[in-house]
């Protein structure tokens, strides 16, 4: 089955609402022509106002880079699916490494966000991937069980169609040690056979698997080449309009 391609930009904490405003305004026009991918971006909290307005009209999506479980309460510092909605995303990203790493997030956390977003009608980008020394000691596949049956595999059929999921090896974030295509494969697919396991043929083929991790121009040709990669979750090089755009634009001669 054709899925259709995903490329997505996670921010990170970079980008005050003017310098938003100045990289739609040189990104917009690089990505106009792009029709047969979904392009998203994932600015801090406090940009994404700027970041709508900026892309109203246009191909590109607005997600944010986490949410609380809770519609609203006494939750200071937390943001929740429906006031993402309603400030204009359609995206947002779930159990990033570095919430699980510097916040606590457990698996069981991300289940209940994942959750959160559906209901508000949020696509999520749920992330999964092994720490390096999980990797060095043998235990990735291990790990992405782990992380898929209690951060995702309790989702019904429906749910797991609209869930977006990002395998990002922890090692490979921000480090410039991209994995391999036959790596990142490897994991991706290994995630498919779970998605049957659980779901069936059916169900898992619809679901866009996504790679993360130091993804760069001169990268995601030979990733995206790849049977069960579906898209990218970019960071650094998504800060620059330019080198997201050539990102977004892989096979576009
Ligand atoms: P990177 O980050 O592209 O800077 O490695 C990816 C991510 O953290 O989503």
């Amino acid at each position: 089955m054709e899925r259709r391609a995903l490329l997505a930009g996670n921010w990170k904490m970079y980008k005050t609402p003017e310098e938003t405003r100045s990289y739609f305004d040189k990104f917009l026009p690089l990505v106009e022509e792009v029709a047969d991918r979904d392009i998203v971006i994932c600015p801090p909290f406090t940009s994404i106002f700027a970041a709508v307005e900026a892309s109203k009209d246009s191909n590109v999506r607005i997600g944010g880079q986490d949410l609380f479980w809770e519609k609203e309460g006494a939750f200071t510092g937390e943001v929740s699916g429906p006031m993402l909605k309603a400030s204009g995303c359609s995206f947002v990203i779930v159990g990033h490494s570095e919430r699980r790493q510097y916040f606590g997030e457990t698996n069981e956390g991300v289940l209940k966000k994942t959750r959160a977003a559906l209901e508000s009608g949020l696509t999520p980008i749920v992330c999964v991937g092994e720490t390096l020394a999980e990797r060095e000691a043998g235990r990735t596949l291990e790990v992405l069980r782990e992380q898929f049956i209690t951060g995702l595999g309790s989702l019904n059929p429906s749910e797991i169609e609209r869930v977006v999921i990002a395998y990002e090896p922890v090692w490979a974030i921000g480090t410039g040690r991209t994995a391999t295509p036959e790596t990142a494969q490897e994991a991706q697919h290994f995630l498919r056979t779970l998605l049957v396991e659980v779901y069936g043929v059916t169900v898992a083929e619809q679901v866009r698997i996504l790679y993360g991790g130091s993804v760069k121009p001169s990268n995601i040709a030979s990733l995206m080449a790849m049977p069960d990669i579906d898209g990218a979750l970019v960071g650094g090089a998504s800060l620059d309009p330019e080198s997201f755009a050539a990102i977004v634009k892989y096979d576009y001669s």
